[in-house]
């Protein structure tokens, strides 16, 4: 089928090209982001293939729609960027890479919470100058240490048995609790006690309307002091401004993100030689106990030759009606209960 691929970068191009020699698709890659704007590059496309910061709300679909676009195909797990209900409306289907390499996300947050932890990024610039000096690089074991897991499907239980290597005693939040983290000794809490406990906390849940911002205000104040907090989800599950206030009060100990909620502005590009006019994220630069990542958990070849994939997989599966479509449909977005 004829797929007009955007937000496309030289590594997408790489690994669809080589998956695609066995399936045989039409693909064009665009580099421009999915907008308003620009939906009208599908026109005369079956699909549209999208990524995380492209805009497929209700104005991008209703153009897609008549368009004669019938499928959107997500090269990402995460779909909370979607308008699930207009897709319906207008019959077009979505579907995502449901699990691609849960391990390249979960061992991004381990690589998020050892360099915050000893401070690997500001002892390579340190070492670099000659300056060996050990002031302010203090750490602490993770050995028997309470780390908080919201969110313990696919990559939140990868990452649990990880975790579980360090000996770290594991609390779990998640309204479906997972008997492989139960088995790997994780205690289901309720929200409050996890903040309370966890000398490390991580985010592997959705962002939903349930989820927007659960970490604000209140929830830093219910944490222990000096907690680390660690996004690799998504960026609006926190509240970047509450979280600097937390930085600034010292309630926070270490900040590891690897989204942000305004990210679809800066993340992606290179853009060294502009100013960056978002002021909150410019304010997080600042402390030295922050650490951010350019959205890059996924960014393994394992798991770009998986999404490639499975994103083809799909579309072959909608046109054919033959393996598997990994639909997802309005239902998915309420709460499973
Ligand atoms: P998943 O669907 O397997 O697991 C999500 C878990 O969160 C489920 O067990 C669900 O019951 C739970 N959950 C839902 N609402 C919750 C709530 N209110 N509180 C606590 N738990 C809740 O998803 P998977 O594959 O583990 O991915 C998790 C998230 O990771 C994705 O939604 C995506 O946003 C993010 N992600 C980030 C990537 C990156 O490059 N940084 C790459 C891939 C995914």
């Amino acid at each position: 089928m004829k797929i007009a691929m955007f937000s496309t970068k030289s590594y997408d191009r790489e690994y669809f090209d080589a998956v695609n020699a066995d399936f045989g698709h039409e693909i064009q890659y665009l580099e421009s982001r999915l907008t308003p704007e620009t939906s009208s590059l599908a026109d005369g496309f079956d699909a549209v293939c999208a990524f995380v910061n492209d805009q497929v709300d209700a104005q991008v679909l209703g153009d897609l729609s008549s368009r004669g676009v019938e499928l959107v195909v997500l090269r990402s797990a995460g779909f909370n960027h979607v308008d699930l209900h207009v897709a319906s409306e207008l019959d077009i289907t979505v579907a995502r890479v449901p699990a691609y390499s849960p391990h390249a996300v979960a061992e991004h947050t381990l690589a998020l919470i050892l360099g915050l932890n000893r401070q690997t990024h500001r002892a390579y610039n340190r070492v670099r100058e000659r300056n060996f000096s050990l002031e302010g690089l203090l750490g602490f074991d993770l050995y028997r240490k309470t780390v908080g897991i919201v969110g313990t499907g696919t990559i939140g239980a990868v990452f649990a048995q990880i975790m579980a290597g360090f000996d770290c005693r594991l609390l779990g939040f998640d309204p479906y609790p997972n008997d492989e983290c139960r088995d790997l000794g994780m205690e289901y809490v309720d929200f409050d006690e996890l903040l309370a406990q966890s000398h490390i906390i991580s985010l592997h849940c959705p962002l939903t309307p349930q989820t927007h911002h659960l970490i604000d205000a209140e929830a830093i104040d219910k944490m222990r002091p000096g907690a680390m907090l660690i996004n690799t989800s998504r960026g609006a599950i926190v509240d970047t401004r509450a979280v600097i206030e937390g930085l600034k009060s010292e309630k926070i100990g270490h900040l590891g993100l690897d989204v942000y909620e305004e990210e679809e502005d800066l993340f992606f590009e290179d853009l060294s030689e502009r100013i960056i006019q978002d002021d909150v994220f410019a304010r997080l630069l600042t402390f030295p106990n922050v650490l951010i990542t350019g959205h890059q958990g996924f960014f393994t070849s394992e798991a770009l030759t998986s999404i490639a994939e499975t994103t083809l997989q799909n579309a072959t599966a909608f046109e054919t009606g033959e393996g598997t479509l990994h639909e997802v449909t309005p239902e998915r977005i309420e709460p499973k209960s």
